[in-house]
C-alpha cells in the first residue's frame, strides 16, 4: 500500500535531491540491512542515536588495530601517531564548525558534559545570587538541569523563554526577559522533541547588545543545519558525536577563546596540567586545560572520520533531502485522521512528533516496533515542554541522511495498523 495517498505531486520526491543518492548512502550502513520480527529495519529514532557509516566503523578498528596507545605523553611511534590521528580530528572539527582555532574545541563525552563543564566553570564565576540566566520552553533536560543546579548553588534565577503553539520561541518575551540582571542564555539550535529550528543568530544578537554570553546546544542541529560559528558569533556551542553519525561517548564543546582562558578548570588530573607541586598547579594551555584524563581517543578519531563522510556528501545535500522527507511525512501524516501533530513551527528539522485520539504513545510505539520501524516514545527529556502541550509524552519519528520516502510510507502504513489494534 502506498500510504501516503494523499500526497500531492507538486512536491518533488526525497530521492530526488540532486547530486544525493539515498540508495548509495544506505549502502554505507550496514546496521540498516538487519531485520527486526522478521522484517526490514526501518530506522526513524535518529534524534536518539543515529546509525554509523562504514567508514566510521572502520576507523576504530584501524585506531585498535595500529595506532592505539596512550596521547600526548609518549616518545615512541605509536603514542605520536595516535595524537597525530587525535589532533587532527581536533581540526576537523574546527573546520566543521567555523572555529577560529583547534585551542577553542574541547574534546568531552557530549552535549550533556559541556553544557555541565559550562554551567560549573563559566557560570560558577559569573553567577550569583540574586543574577539570572535566561533558557527556553523547549530546551532538553541536559539544557536545563545543570543550570537549575547552578541557580541552586549560586543564589542565582532561571527564567524561561515561553513558546506559541507551533512551538516557536516568542521573541519579544525573549527581549523582556533579558534585563540588568541576566548573567547567561543557553537555548537549542534545533528542538529534540519538536525539531523547531530556533532564530539562534537573531538571539544571540539581541543577548549581545546587553553583553550578555550565549550558549547554543547544538546536539540536534548539527546533524541538519550547516554550522558557522564566525556567522553565529556564540560565546559556546555544544554537540555529540553520536548524533552525528559517529560513536558514543565523545562530543564537542567549542567556546571563544577569551572565555575559555580566563574560566577554571572543570576536572583535574592528568593531561590538564602543565607543572604540579603541593603547593601550586598550573594548567596547562588550552584546549588541554579541559580535558583531565585519558580522552576517548578513539571516538574522537571516528567522530572525525564522521565529519569526512557527513562533509563529503555536504550538509546542504543532507538538509534539502530530509527537509523534502520531513514535508512528504508532515503532509502524510496531517491527513491521518485522530492524528496531532506537536510541533508545527515554520521552520523545522527532521522530527516529527505526534499523538493519536485514546492511544497512548508506547502502545503507538510497540505496535510500530513488531513491524520493524523504531520510533521513540515519551517526553524526550522535555518534560517542561509535554506539560506546555498538555501530554505526557509522544510518538516521535525523526530522519537521517539515509532515510527514504518508502519508509515514510511504512511509517504510515504501520499507525494505520496501530489504529485497526486499538479500534
Ligand atoms: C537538544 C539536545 N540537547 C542535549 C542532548 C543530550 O545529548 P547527550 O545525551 O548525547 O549528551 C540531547 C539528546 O537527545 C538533545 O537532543
Amino acid at each position: 500500500m502506498n500510504a501516503a495517498t494523499n500526497w500531492s505531486p507538486s512536491v518533488e520526491s526525497p530521492e530526488k535531491t540532486a547530486g544525493f543518492d539515498v540508495f548509495k548512502i544506505r549502502a554505507d550502513f550496514p546496521i540498516l540491512a538487519v531485520k527486526v520480527h522478521g522484517k526490514p529495519l526501518v530506522y526513524l529514532d535518529n534524534a536518539a542515536t543515529t546509525q554509523k557509516p562504514q567508514a566510521v566503523i572502520d576507523a576504530l578498528i584501524h585506531y585498535y588495530t595500529s595506532e592505539n596507545a596512550n596521547i600526548h605523553r609518549g616518545v615512541h611511534a605509536l603514542s605520536e601517531l595516535a595524537t597525530e590521528s587525535f589532533e587532527q580530528a581536533r581540526v576537523k572539527i574546527q573546520r566543521f564548525l567555523g572555529a577560529g582555532d583547534p585551542g577553542e574545541i574541547v574534546f568531552v563525552r557530549g552535549a550533556t558534559e559541556a553544557i555541565n563543564l559550562v554551567a560549573q566553570t563559566y557560570g560558577r564565576i559569573h553567577a550569583g545570587s540574586g543574577d539570572e540566566i535566561i533558557i527556553s520552553s523547549l530546551e532538553h533536560h541536559s539544557n536545563i538541569v545543570p543550570w537549575q543546579i547552578l541557580c541552586e548553588q549560586q543564589g542565582a534565577r532561571l527564567r524561561v523563554i515561553p513558546i506559541n503553539d507551533d512551538g516557536e520561541l516568542l521573541l519579544e518575551e525573549f527581549e523582556k526577559l533579558l534585563g540588568p540582571k541576566t548573567k547567561f542564555v543557553a537555548i537549542a539550535h534545533v528542538s529534540n522533541a519538536l525539531g523547531t529550528i530556533n532564530p539562534v543568530r537573531k538571539m544571540i544578537e539581541m543577548a549581545h547588545r546587553r553583553n550578555v554570553p550565549v550558549l547554543v546546544d547544538g546536539a540536534q542541529a548539527a546533524p541538519h543545519v550547516l554550522i558557522d560559528l564566525q556567522a553565529l558569533d556564540c560565546d559556546f556551542y555544544v554537540f555529540s558525536g553520536h548524533k552525528l553519525y559517529g560513536p558514543t561517548g565523545i562530543g564537542v564543546l567549542y567556546g571563544k577563546r577569551k572565555l575559555l582562558e580566563a574560566m577554571p578548570p572543570y576536572q583535574g588530573g592528568g593531561d590538564m596540567i602543565s607543572s604540579v607541586t603541593f603547593e601550586k598547579t598550573l594548567y596547562n594551555k588550552l584546549p588541554y586545560k579541559f580535558e583531565a584524563g585519558t580522552p576517548d581517543v578513539s571516538g574522537a578519531i571516528a567522530l572525525g572520520a564522521a565529519i569526512d563522510y557527513v562533509s563529503n556528501i555536504g550538509l546542504d545535500r543532507i538538509a534539502a533531502h530530509e527537509d523534502k522527507l520531513l514535508a512528504y511525512a508532515t503532509h502524510a501524516l496531517s491527513s491521518i485522521p485522530g492524528l496531532r501533530l506537536i510541533g508545527t513551527a515554520k521552520a523545522k528539522a527532521a522530527v516529527l512528533s505526534f499523538v493519536m485520539e485514546n492511544i497512548h504513545p508506547h502502545d503507538i510505539g510497540t505496535v510500530l516496533d513488531q513491524q520493524g520501524i523504531a520510533i521513540r516514545t515519551g517526553h524526550h527529556c522535555a518534560q517542561p515542554l509535554m506539560q506546555r502541550f498538555g501530554v505526557e509524552a509522544t510518538a516521535r519519528a525523526s530522519f537521517a541522511l539515509y532515510n527514504t520516502q518508502e519508509e515514510v510510507d511504512a511509517l504510515v502504513a504501520g499507525i494505520h495498523k496501530v489504529q485497526e489494534v486499538f479500534a
